[in-house]
């Protein structure tokens, strides 16, 4: 595969950001090179510049899909980042209580599932789910870890992330275990462009987990997201970032209860 010179990165750079909000600095090119001279193989395009006008050229914007694909970091976990999974779950134990039934909930950079089925798990075991009407919706920008998501199937490997006590909510299939289909009957992926609000949704959440995508924008972007969820979340909803992420007091309409995890006013 031919370098990839630096006038070309920089305009895949400049598709990407306005595209997705992604910022891919300097330090991201040879990662960059790598994944997008794969699927120029696939393709036969010989040079970046060519692949690029590709990109620009094909209409039905599945291509562009692809790039992203290639490009964005889907690292996820079960369980990851636990503190602010429990504080949903407990307000949802305390909302059932009070005798709330209709409870929405929302993963919005779910990656390939953990995040939404982890939330699954606790909401099983913090009140009983017979009557609720329960929904958790997942989204993201990457229909490949979407896929992943709706199929709810993920390597053994995974499990040791899961507290055993949770291990009733997984079906063991050898190298493989699938979530219980009843939490996956609450679970529903769809693709979504966080940078592009106004979101089609109606709400009102009663949390929403926003975490380890924030990261990836700048702050305009940021705010404008923030805002978003804020309309979208019912006051005294959650809002839950990533441990590296911060909503700033200029996002009005937020108070902190615990780091990364907001309330809406
Ligand atoms: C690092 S993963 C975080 C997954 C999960 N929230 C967690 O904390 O483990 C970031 C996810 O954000 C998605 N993403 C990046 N830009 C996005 C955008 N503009 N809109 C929606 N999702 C986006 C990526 O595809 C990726 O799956």
């Amino acid at each position: 595969m031919p370098d990839l010179a630096i006038a070309t990165y920089d305009r895949i750079r400049r598709l990407i950001h306005d595209e997705v909000g992604i910022e891919l600095g300097p330090s991201k090119q040879s990662l960059v090179e790598s994944r997008l001279s794969r699927r120029m193989r696939q393709l036969g395009i010989e040079s970046y510049e060519a692949y690029l006008e590709h990109v620009r050229s094909d209409k039905s914007g599945d291509e562009l899909v692809l790039l992203l694909d290639a490009i964005s970091t889907n690292v996820t976990s079960f369980f990851r980042e636990r503190a602010g999974l429990d504080e949903i779950a407990r307000r949802h134990a305390a909302a059932v209580q009070r005798g709330q039934t209709r409870l929405r909930y929302w993963s919005a950079a779910s990656s390939s599932g953990q995040e939404a089925y982890s939330l699954a798990m606790l909401l099983a075991e913090a009140a009983p789910s017979g009557n609720l009407d329960l929904a958790i919706l997942g989204t993201d920008i990457s229909t490949n870890v979407l896929g992943m998501a709706r199929r709810g199937r993920y390597p053994a490997s995974q499990l040791e992330s899961i507290p055993d006590q949770l291990h009733g909510y997984v079906h063991d299939q050898g190298e493989m275990f699938e979530i219980d289909a009843k939490l996956r009957s609450w679970c529903v992926f769809n693709r979504l462009n966080l940078i592009k609000p106004p979101f089609p949704m109606k709400g009102p959440f009663d949390a929403v987990l926003c975490r380890n995508v924030m990261i990836y924008f700048d702050q305009p972007t940021r705010l404008r997201l923030i805002e978003e969820i804020g309309r979208l979340l019912r006051p005294g909803g959650l809002l839950v970032t990533g441990q590296a992420e911060s909503v700033t007091g200029r996002a009005g309409g937020f108070r902190v209860i615990k780091p990364s995890i907001y309330e809406r006013i």
